[in-house]
C-alpha cells in the first residue's frame, strides 16, 4: 500500500496528555495507556483510528466504560464521544522476542526503544503520526537496576520510576530504557542558568569509553548556544548506548540512544575516524533537539525538514572544530560516493519524497545528506546575515510545531524578501544535474557559459533548470587571484557570466567548495588542472584538480593497459604532499585515489560499460607505481607524520595519523609489510594498529597481525567488528567471497546483531571488484543472507539491498546475475514489506 503526500489530513483528535505505565516483563510485558483525547477544530474526518501493530489487546475503555474496538493488523477503530474523553487501554508485547529492533525490544538483557519512524505502534495504541504532538509522563516497574524514559525524572521507589516530559511531543521521540548500566555522569550550565545533569549510560566494563562521548556532549550544547542561539530546555539529558541497533542513534527527547559504535570510543579500541564520527552523531543527535523535537515534521514526507537541517548544522560543527576544507572535502567524497549512485539509480527519490511504502527506506543519502547540501546552497544564496534572520525566525515562529518545506522556505522568503518557487525544486526534483561550461575570452572579457540538465529518474521524466550557485575565482597566468570567490546565480538552462577588464586569459576555478551537488562536466586541460593544483586558492578546487587528474590517468591507463599513471601529476602532486604549511589531514587526503565504485560511476556515466577487475587491475597497479616512484621520499614523509605527544584524538594529531597511515600503504608496497610489521607490534592506539593490520592486508603478510589482534580483542565486540570487516573489504577480489564465507561460519558472527552483520556483508559489497566477480558468487552469498536477514529484521535487511543500487551500470551478463538475485529475494514467501518494496523499485 502506498502513502502520497498530496494525501495528507490532519488527525481528528488532538492529544491533550498520555500517561503510560510498563510493567517489564521480557515476553510479557503489560503496558497501560491513558490519553485525554478531544476533537480536533482543524480536522473534518472524525473516524478514531488508533495505529497498533503486533499488540495483544487485554482491555479498553472510554471514560471509565469497556469497549470492544474493532481491531485489525494495522490498528483499532471505536466510536468516541463528540467531545474530550480518556481512552484507556492495556496491551501486552514480547520484547525478547522482537528481532526487528523497533519498537519495545531487549538487547543483552536491557529494555530499549526505537520508535521512529513509526515504531511506537507496537508499543500501544496511538495515533502514531508526526503531527500528533502531546505531554507525556511514564512510569516504569522493573527489578532493572536503571529506569529511563523522557523529559525529568520524577518519583522513584524500589523496582518503580517515573518520569515526566513537559515538551509536547510526537510518539516517535518516546523513549525508555531498562537495564543494569553505569553512568558517566557530568554538568553543563546552560548560558541563561539551567544546570543540566549529564549521563552517558552504558554496560558494566564499558566505563572506560565514555569520556570522549561526554566532552562531546558539551561541545555540542555550547556550539549550539553560540552558534544558533540555541538553550537545552530539561534537567538532565541521557545517552544511552546499545549493542544492538538498526541506525547510528536517535535523537528521542532527553533520552538519546546510541548504536554503541556511534557513541563509546577510546584511543585503544577506536581510530581517530571512530572519534570524529562519534563527536558529529553527538552533536546531530543533540541539535535535533530543536531541529527535530522542538520543531518537528507534519509527517514523514517532511524528514528532510530535520534531517537536511541537522546533518547541515553537524557538519558546520564539525567544520568549526577541525577543518572546515577537510570536512568538505571528506563529505563530497562521501556525497559521490553513497548519494550519487542513488540519485542515478532505480532508487532515485527527491529529498521530499511524494510517497512510499515503507518509510524507514526514505532514510537515504539523498534526504540526509542532499537534504543538507540544499541548505548549504540556500545559505550560500541568502548570505550569512540573512540566514541567521531566517533561523531566527524559523525557532520563533514555529516553535512547539510539525512543519513542513513550505513553512522552512517562507522564513526565507519573509527575511529576504526572496521568491524561492525556482529554489523549490531542490526539494521536488530527484537527479543529480548535469552542468557543463564553456569559456571564452575576446576584448579582455572572459565569459562562462553555463548549461545544466538533469537526466529523467524513475516517475520523472521533465526535468526543468535548478537553480544553482555557483562559486567561481580566477587567477591570472602567473598564479595570482585575479577575482576572488564570486557567487554567480544560474537560474536558466543556459546562462552566461562575463568577467570584463582583464589583460590575460584567466583561469577559472568552477564549483568552488562544491557550492552545488552537480556533475560537473568540464573540460579543463591537464595543464590547467596541473595548475589549480599548484595555485588555487580554494582548497576544495585544488584538490579537485587533483583529483581530476587522477581519475584522467585511470581512464587512460584503463584504456590502454600499457600505460603507466600519469607522471607530471604524480610530480605536482608530491611537490603539494611535500609542502609542510600544509595542513597534514589535507595532505592525506590528495593522497587518497578515487574508489574503484566511483571510477565505475565515472565510466558509466561517460557511457562506458566498467570492468571491476580492470578497474582493480588499474588502481593497483597505480597504486604500485606510485609507491615505487616516490619510494626515496617516504621516510621523510613518515617522518613528518609522526606524532611524539601522548595520543589524542584531536584534528591535528588526527591529520598526522592519515598522513602517516597513507603514507604507510605505499611503504607496505615497496618493503614487503616491514615498517607495517614494525608499526603494527608498537602501536598503543587502535589508529596505527589498524592502518598497520590493513597494510599488511595489502601486502598479503597479514595472518600473524590477524591472529594476535584477534587473541588481544577477542572480548571487545566493536574492535572485532573492524577485525571482520578489514578482512573483507581488504581481500584481493577473487578471495573476497571465500574470505565472508569463512568468517559467516566464525562462532563471533553473531548475524543477528546489525553491526556484525554489515561488518561482514557490507564490506563484501564495498569491496568492489570482489562483489562483483564475474561468476555472480558475491551476489548469490549477499543475497543468501539478505533472505535469511528478512525474516528477522527487515530494517537492516533493506537498506542492504542498497548494495544493488547500481546494477544498471554494469555489463549485461553481470546485470543479469544481480536481477536473478534480487529475482530471488522478491520471490522469497512472506518477504517484508521493507524489502519488497526495495527489490520491486530496484528491478523497476
Ligand atoms: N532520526 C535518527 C537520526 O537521524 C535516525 C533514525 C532512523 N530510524 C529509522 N528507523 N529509519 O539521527
Ligand atoms: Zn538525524
Amino acid at each position: 500500500q502506498t502513502i502520497y503526500l498530496k494525501d495528507y489530513t490532519p488527525f481528528g483528535f488532538t492529544v491533550e496528555k498520555v500517561e503510560l505505565t510498563f510493567r517489564l516483563a521480557p515476553t510479557a510485558t503489560r503496558v497501560t495507556s491513558r490519553i485525554r483525547f478531544a476533537p480536533n477544530p482543524a480536522a473534518t474526518d472524525r473516524t478514531f483510528f488508533l495505529h497498533g501493530e503486533e499488540l495483544k489487546l487485554i482491555r479498553a475503555a472510554i471514560d471509565g466504560a469497556e469497549v470492544t474496538p474493532d481491531v485489525t493488523p494495522q490498528g483499532l477503530t471505536c466510536p468516541v464521544p463528540d467531545a474530550p474523553f480518556d481512552w484507556e487501554a492495556e496491551v501486552e508485547i514480547a520484547p525478547e522476542d522482537n528481532t526487528a529492533l523497533e519498537g519495545l525490544y531487549m538487547s543483552r538483557g536491557m529494555y530499549c526503544t526505537q520508535c521512529e519512524a513509526e515504531g511506537f505502534r507496537k508499543i500501544t495504541y496511538y495515533p502514531d503520526r508526526p503531527d500528533v504532538m502531546a505531554v507525556f509522563s511514564v512510569r516504569i516497574e522493573s527489578d532493572l537496576p536503571v529506569l529511563l524514559s523522557n523529559g525529568n525524572p520524577g518519583d522513584t521507589g524500589a523496582g518503580w520510576a517515573e518520569w515526566h516530559d513537559p515538551w509536547p511531543k510526537p510518539a516517535y521521540l518516546f523513549a525508555l530504557v531498562a537495564g543494569d548500566l553505569r553512568a558517566h555522569s557530568d554538568r553543563f550550565t546552560t548560558r541563561s542558568g539551567r544546570a543540566v545533569d549529564l549521563n552517558l549510560w552504558v554496560r558494566p566494563g564499558d566505563e572506560g569509553k565514555c569520556a570522549w562521548g561526554m566532552e562531546a556532549l558539551k561541545k555540542s550544547m555550547r556550539w549550539d548556544e553560540d552558534v544558533y542561539g540555541r538553550e537545552y530546555d530539561l534537567d538532565v539529558f541521557n545517552i544511552v548506548a546499545v549493542d544492538d541497533f538498526n541506525m547510528g542513534a536517535m535523537e528521542n527527547k532527553g533520552l538519546n540512544i546510541f548504536n554503541s559504535s556511534a557513541v563509546l570510543a577510546s584511543p585503544e579500541t577506536s581510530t581517530d575516524a571512530n572519534f570524529e564520527r562519534i563527536e558529529a552523531i553527538i552533536a546531530h543527535e543533540y541539535f535535533h533537539n530543536w531541529t527535530g523535537n522542538r520543531i518537528t515534521c507534519r509527517d514523514w514526507f517532511q524528514l528532510c525538514l530535520k534531517e537536511g537541517l541537522t546533518v547541515f548544522r553537524d557538519s558546520q560543527f564539525t567544520s568549526d572544530l577541525r577543518s572546515a576544507p577537510v570536512k568538505r572535502i571528506g563529505d563530497v567524497i562521501d556525497l559521490r560516493a553513497r548519494q550519487f549512485p542513488e540519485d542515478q539509480g532505480p532508487l532515485s527519490h527527491p529529498v521530499r519524497p511524494e510517497s512510499f511504502q515503507e518509510i524507514n527506506n526514505f532514510y537515504t543519502a539523498t534526504v540526509y545528506e542532499k537534504g543538507a547540501e540544499v541548505i548549504g546552497m540556500l545559505k550560500r544564496l541568502v548570505g550569512d546575515d540573512a540566514y541567521a534572520r531566517a533561523l531566527d525566525l524559523y525557532f520563533e515562529r514555529h516553535d512547539g510545531q510539525a512543519c513542513t518545506i513550505e513553512d522552512w522556505l517562507r522564513v526565507f522568503e519573509d527575511t529576504t524578501g526572496r521568491d524561492l518557487a525556482q529554489f523549490k525544486r531542490w526539494y521536488s526534483q530527484a537527479g543529480t544535474p548535469r552542468l557543463s561550461v564553456e569559456e571564452s575570452y575576446a576584448d579582455a572579457t572572459y565569459t562562462l557559459t553555463f548549461r545544466q540538465h538533469t537526466p529523467p529518474t524513475p516517475g520523472q521524466d521533465e526535468k526543468l533548470p535548478q537553480v544553482l550557485p555557483i562559486a567561481v575565482g580566477l587567477l591570472n597566468p602567473n598564479g595570482d587571484e585575479v577575482v576572488p570567490t564570486t557567487l554567480l546565480e544560474m537560474t536558466e538552462a543556459e546562462q552566461s557570466f562575463s568577467f570584463p577588464n582583464l589583460p590575460a586569459r584567466p583561469v577559472a576555478s568552477i564549483l568552488r567548495g562544491f557550492s552545488a551537488p552537480v556533475v560537473l562536466e568540464r573540460d579543463a586541460s591537464r595543464e590547467e588542472n596541473l595548475f589549480l593544483l599548484a595555485h588555487d586558492t580554494d582548497p576544495f578546487n585544488r584538490w579537485e584538480a587533483s583529483r581530476a587528474l587522477a581519475v584522467a590517468s585511470l581512464m587512460n591507463m584503463l584504456s590502454d593497459p600499457a600505460r603507466g599513471p600519469d607522471g607530471a601529476w604524480l610530480d605536482a602532486l608530491l611537490d603539494v604532499i611535500r609542502d609542510s604549511a600544509l595542513d597534514p589531514a589535507y595532505r592525506a587526503l590528495l593522497l587518497g585515489l578515487p574508489s574503484e565504485s566511483e571510477l565505475a560511476q565515472r565510466l558509466y556515466e561517460a557511457g562506458t560499460t566498467p570492468d571491476p577487475e580492470a578497474i582493480h587491475a588499474a588502481a593497483e597497479k597505480h597504486r604500485q607505481a606510485r609507491a615505487e616512484l616516490w619510494q626515496a621520499q617516504l621516510p621523510a614523509l613518515a617522518e613528518e607524520a609522526r606524532v611524539d605527544a601522548p595520543f589524542s584524538p584531536d584534528a591535528a594529531q588526527a591529520g598526522k595519523r592519515a598522513l602517516g597511515g597513507a603514507v604507510l600503504a605505499m611503504q607496505s608496497r615497496v618493503d614487503g609489510g616491514k615498517a607495517a610489521s614494525a608499526q603494527f607490534d608498537a602501536a598503543d592506539n587502535m589508529t596505527a594498529q589498524l592502518s598497520a593490520l590493513t597494510s599488511l592486508i595489502t601486502a598479503g603478510a597479514a595472518d600473524d597481525a590477524l591472529a594476535a589482534f584477534e587473541a588481544q580483542w577477542r572480548h571487545d565486540r566493536l574492535v572485532m567488528d573492524k577485525w571482520f570487516g578489514v578482512q573483507i573489504a581488504f581481500a584481493p577480489p577473487h578471495d573476497a567471497v571465500d574470505v565472508t564465507r569463512r568468517l559467516t561460519e566464525h562462532p563471533d558472527f553473531d548475524w543477528k546483531n546489525p553491526n556484525r552483520f554489515r561488518a561482514c556483508l557490507g564490506a563484501l559489497a564495498m569491496n568492489h571488484a570482489g562483489f562483483h566477480r564475474a561468476d555472480g558468487a558475491a551476489y548469490d552469498l549477499l543475497a543468501d543472507w539478505l533472505i535469511r536477514l528478512d525474516a528477522k529484521n527487515p530494517q537492516t535487511t533493506a537498506r542492504m539491498c542498497t548494495a544493488f543500487q547500481s546494477w544498471k551500470r554494469y555489463d549485461a551478463a553481470r546485470q543479469e546475475k544481480m536481477r536473478a538475485a534480487l529475482g530471488r529475494l522478491r520471490d522469497q514467501p512472506g518477504l517484508s514489506r521493507d524489502t519488497s518494496e526495495m527489490v520491486a523499485r530496484l528491478l523497476g
